[in-house]
């Protein structure tokens, strides 16, 4: 146990090894014994800290922390029925990222590591640089051209060296992998240790329901941190007879942008290339999703499902959340829109997060704002009998 095991060859490696691939080239797991201690989390700090046995970071001096985690959940009534949301805005950095940034920069500590790369839509390069000023690790973030202003004013603020990459994604993507050859690729696709940050969600859920798992989770995915890191954490709370089983994993994407979605549907086990067309859902325009085939195995596990979402629909549920009283980046509000959409995935008691917020994307929200009046309610599907 406690083993960093490549996914391709299953050659594995200390889990202190400052690796983040495999020399195969493949991706890496980290295989870890997370344990519960009941009397102990709930004596310490509302935080994701107070799961410690359970966080791969060994020295506790090597922690940096916002104190972030245990964010709240909620009930809302959507029209055709209750969706508990998780408030996954309010982390420091404005989104769930600083789960697994908080983890992987610790660790990044604990290793002495001295410079790291990340490359990101923003938010995921929000949270990296953020730790990484508070660790006082040199970082260097790579962004798309098409990234929202207000994450590069975050990362610049930070500190962070931004380099903002022409073309796609995917050219962001190559260009940070070319960049990580010489420096530790604190990736939130590749690099194992985010997704043992991202995996508390799954904890705090379950702690948040009265140490119970939920029915369902709608989670939106590009690369699936979330989806992968909810995975691991309702596997690992399984594993030691917290709970019996695992949530079904409904991951939702973008129309304009779903490989998961086609996987899905044709039966595929790789990533195939899809048209990639611009979405107001930035956070999950993902075409080449590296960990695809470990997020259709989970979804395929444990009786989920992929469906997307078009723009029009992501606007109506992002009106809809806002005259709640929550203002969320449109990403974020994929989820309330599959949920309005999907009757098929309702069933049960259902989870989703709202992962960044919409302070970050206010030019944005201002276009869609201004497209509804007051008293211009929008569309949420009459109340099932
Ligand atoms: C606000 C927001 N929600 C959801 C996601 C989806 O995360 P992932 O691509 O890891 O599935 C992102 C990713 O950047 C995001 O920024
Ligand atoms: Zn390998």
């Amino acid at each position: 146990m406690n083993l960093l095991r490549c996914q391709s060859c299953g050659t594995t490696y200390p889990m202190d090894d400052p690796r983040w691939r495999c020399g195969c080239g493949g991706l890496l797991d980290l295989r870890f014994r997370a344990r519960f201690d009941l009397e102990k989390i709930a004596r310490r700090k509302p935080t994701m800290w107070r799961y410690r046995e359970a966080l791969p970071v060994g020295n506790d001096d090597a922690i940096v922390t916002f104190d972030e985690g245990m964010t709240p959940m909620i009930a809302v009534d959507l029209g055709p029925g209750g969706l508990h949301l998780k408030l996954e805005q309010l982390f420091t950095t404005g989104s769930y990222k600083d789960r697994g940034a908080a983890v992987l920069v610790s660790k990044a500590k604990e290793l002495g590591i001295e410079r790291v790369v990340e490359d990101s839509s923003g938010n995921a390069g929000c949270a990296i640089a953020a730790y990484a000023a508070k660790a006082g690790i040199r970082c260097e973030i790579l962004v798309p051209e098409s990234a929202s202003p207000g994450k590069l004013a975050q990362i610049l603020l930070y500190g962070a060296a931004l380099e903002r990459i022409p073309g796609s994604r995917e050219d962001t993507a190559k260009a940070a992998l070319a960049a990580a050859e010489t420096s530790y690729y604190a990736s939130h696709s590749w690099n194992p240790f985010f997704f043992h940050g991202t995996k508390t969600f799954a904890y705090e859920v379950w702690e948040q329901m009265g140490f119970r798992a939920p029915d369902a989770l709608l989670l939106p995915a590009g690369n699936g941190t979330l989806l992968i890191g909810s995975f691991i954490g309702f596997r690992e709370l399984q594993g030691a007879g917290r709970i019996d089983r695992i949530p079904r994993h409904i991951a939702v994407q973008a129309a304009n942008c779903a490989p998961l979605l086609r996987m899905f549907r044709d039966g595929l086990d790789v990533v195939p290339a899809v048209e990639s067309r611009e979405t107001i859902a930035e956070g999950v325009a993902i075409a080449a999703p590296v960990r695809g085939k470990e997020i259709l195995d989970i979804v395929r596990g444990t009786g989920g499902q992929v469906v997307a979402v078009d723009d029009a629909e992501v606007e109506n549920a992002l009106l809809l959340l806002g005259r709640k009283g929550l203002y969320v980046e449109p990403t974020s509000a994929l989820p309330v829109a599959a949920y309005l959409k999907y009757p098929a995935v309702r069933a049960g008691v259902v989870v989703a997060p709202l992962t960044g917020h919409g302070l970050k994307a206010n030019e944005k929200m201002l276009k869609i704002a201004s497209k509804s009046g007051p008293a211009d309610l929008p569309r949420s599907p009459g109340k099932e009998r």
